[in-house]
């Protein structure tokens, strides 16, 4: 294992024509779920957790990179622990302290000029440190593990991207074309005009945030148009769980360990799919 900035990734994501997976995890069968599952294309992998998942698991940013560096360790390949949603500029700071290779700054329930602020200040703590930083702009709406009919979402506008990218420095952008955290209740349609208009005023990697639902073909069109990150968690995370119950429900007396392996292999199923249509094109 190698613990490499998302920097790298995206760099890698460029070059290939490619986007790197990023899931959320959320203990230790879900880390070695993804190192599993994600080892063999060989493209890297980003493993992210965001400050309400620590807050529910009463785990610390520390805790989480040992973690991740114990259980991985033995497996080859490049990993980018990433700090997810961080709304805060003091989260950013502390997991970058902790050990963090990347974080996003969220300042998406922010001011223009707020959000310009805080992200640059965390791109000032994170250059030092060779840390990766992505921000924010527009609002991508819904919550993940939740349905929604994105209509919280404030689209990103191409015209202030280039701006925002400029003052704050960040490295990669969360970008809002239609795209929702949670299940979908309808179909999403992305503004793929509006992710061309960006992706020309920045020139730098897009990430596309709420995966899940979104089909594999407008998937591979938003890689084509400057997608480099892509974010999965509630498709992914509601494998496991509907694998745990169905563990119980076809054997009332398993045990918790048998119920948490049937659980990871169709949580890795999943990850193998999405794997599949971020990586070949
Ligand atoms: P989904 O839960 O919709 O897959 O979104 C995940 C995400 O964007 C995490 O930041």
């Amino acid at each position: 294992m190698n613990i490499v900035t998302m920097k790298v990734l995206l760099e890698r994501a460029e070059k290939n024509g490619i986007a790197i997976p990023a899931i959320n995890v959320s203990n230790m069968e879900t880390i070695k779920a993804v190192c599993e599952s994600t080892e063999k294309y060989k493209t890297g992998i980003i493993m992210q957790i965001s400050p309400i998942q620590f807050e529910m698991q009463k785990i610390n940013y520390y805790e989480f990179v040992e973690m991740v560096k114990l259980l991985c360790k033995n497996f080859d390949i490049d990993i980018a622990i990433h700090l997810d949603h961080a709304t805060e500029v003091k989260q950013c700071c502390d997991a970058i302290d902790a050990g963090f290779t990347s974080v996003m700054y969220d300042g998406s329930a922010q001011s223009y000029e707020t959000n310009i602020e805080n992200s640059r200040r965390v791109v000032l703590y994170a250059k030092d440190k060779g840390v990766t930083v992505e921000a924010e702009l527009g609002k991508v709406g819904g919550t993940e593990g939740e349905a929604s009919d994105n209509n919280d979402d404030v689209l990103t506008d191409p015209n202030l991207a280039k701006e925002f990218v400029n003052r704050t420095g960040v490295d990669c952008l969360a970008v809002a074309i239609g795209n929702a955290h949670g299940f979908y209740k309808k179909e999403p349609k992305l503004d793929f005009d509006r992710l061309d208009k960006i992706y020309e005023e920045t020139k730098i990697p897009l990430v596309l945030h709420g995966g899940t639902g979104i089909t594999d073909e407008a998937l591979k069109i938003a890689i084509k148009k400057g997608i480099k990150k892509i974010n999965f968690f509630t498709e992914i995370d509601r494998e496991f769980v509907l694998g745990f119950i169905k563990a119980h429900e076809e054997n009332p007396s398993i045990y918790m360990m048998k119920a948490q392996e049937d659980a990871r292999q169709m949580m890795m199923k999943k990850i193998d799919e999405k794997m599949k249509v971020c990586v070949f094109n």
